[in-house]
């Protein structure tokens, strides 16, 4: 029996990671602390959340009382830390929660997780899972980003990611904490908060709204299926090295302007619009302060040492994705209309 605590389990990605853990490993007891901000939604977790071996718990990283208990508790060997804010636009907003709960809250768990092991590292294992946004901005060259670049993080976002990096080696350089960390490209698929490119312009094309290109959308992204991600985290979390940093991404560079034609195609298509419906939808609007020009995974470390490639191709993916969107419009209205926040407000105030 392995006690694996889950940050951030209610989020995008981790939701997915839940879903994994909880389904493949019933001898496994998984355990989910989230805070349910507004990125958090347990609607995300419908399926799994009666599985004997799955607990959910409503808390703050932050609040190391809390963190502490929960080691103690439920014993917790293992940890898979994805709780954070992660979208860029808010981090220019609001710098200062980003620090909080990026690079303070990781620090929480990292101190929480040293006391309860006291040095009895057998077994044990803290897991990051951070971005390549840490490494700053490609040119473009046809470069990519391996795990030996230099961090070089510009918005507040990935300085955050960055920092909370840097904590996680000194807790394995100053203390033996068996750390991994990975740095994974830009991920899509179901459940992704629709402030998010892909998802918000599914949605805006479904509704005949326009379509924020951000500058002339010259910018790129390497774009991996969400699954993929879950599943590298998967093979990492039980066979990466101890102190070790993985790049995970689906060599699948794409120009913004470029993917969101393919949005504008697909989604026509499936709605049974004529080609060309949604184009007259594509808005320029002012950029991104700091924009990153360009953004493109190197995970060949992954692939030759531990044989991990991407399952999905990205036109299936891409299918794949718009599909849920539009079958799912009921999650995407309670995520926008922040219906769901009210009814977890409700269900847990008494807690
Ligand atoms: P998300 O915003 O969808 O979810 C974040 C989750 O963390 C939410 O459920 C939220 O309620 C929870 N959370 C936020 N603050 C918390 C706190 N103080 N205490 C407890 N829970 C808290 O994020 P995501 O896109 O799923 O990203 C998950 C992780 O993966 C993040 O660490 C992010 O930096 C990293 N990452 C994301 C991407 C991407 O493309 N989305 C790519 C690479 C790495
Ligand atoms: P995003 O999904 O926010 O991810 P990230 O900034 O972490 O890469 O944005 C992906 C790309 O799309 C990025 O270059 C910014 C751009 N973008 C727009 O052009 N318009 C938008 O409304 C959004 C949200 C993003």
């Amino acid at each position: 029996m392995r006690n694996i605590l889950i940050t951030g389990g209610a989020g995008f990605i981790g939701s997915h990671v839940v879903r994994l853990f909880v389904n493949k490993y019933p001898d496994y007891h998984i355990i989910n602390l989230d805070k349910l901000t507004y990125a958090g939604n347990l609607a995300n977790l419908k399926d799994i959340e009666n599985c004997p071996n799955y607990t959910f718990i409503k808390g703050d990283i932050c609040d190391f009382e809390k963190v502490r208990e929960i080691f103690k508790k439920y014993d917790i060997t293992g940890v898979l830390h994805l709780a954070a804010e992660s979208h860029v636009d808010r981090s220019i907003k609001d710098p200062f929660t980003f620090a909080q709960t990026n690079v303070l809250g990781t620090l929480s768990l990292l101190q929480a997780a040293r006391e309860y092991w006291d040095g009895d590292y057998q077994g044990k294992k803290f897991y990051h899972i951070s971005t390549d946004e840490v490494y700053g901005s490609l040119g473009f060259d046809g470069k990519l980003f391996t795990e030996e670049n230099k961090y070089e993080p510009h918005s507040p976002y990935s300085a955050s990611k960055a920092s909370s990096d840097h904590f996680v080696r000194s807790f394995h350089d100053t203390f033996g904490l068996p750390v991994v960390i990975t740095n994974c490209s830009n991920n899509y698929g179901p459940y992704q908060f629709p402030e998010k490119l892909i998802p918000l312009f599914i949605n805006n094309i479904r509704h005949n709204k326009p379509l924020p290109v951000y500058g002339k959308g010259e910018n790129v992204r390497d774009w991996l299926y969400v699954v993929d991600h879950a599943r590298a985290i998967d093979l990492i979390f039980h066979k990466g090295k101890v102190a070790d940093t993985y790049n995970i991404g689906g060599f699948n560079e794409w120009k913004n302007i470029d993917l969101i034609k393919v949005l504008i195609k697909v989604t026509d298509r499936l709605l049974g619009r004529p080609v060309g419906t949604s184009d007259h939808l594509i808005t320029h609007v002012t950029d991104r302060a700091g924009h990153d020009l360009r953004y493109a995974i190197d995970s060949s470390k992954l692939k030759n040492e531990l044989g991990w490639k991407p399952s999905l191709q990205f036109e299936e993916g891409i299918e794949q994705t718009v599909r849920w969107y539009l079958d799912n419009q009921e999650w995407l209205d309670n995520v926008t209309s922040g219906e769901y926040e009210k009814y977890y407000e409700k269900m847990y105030s008494n807690r």
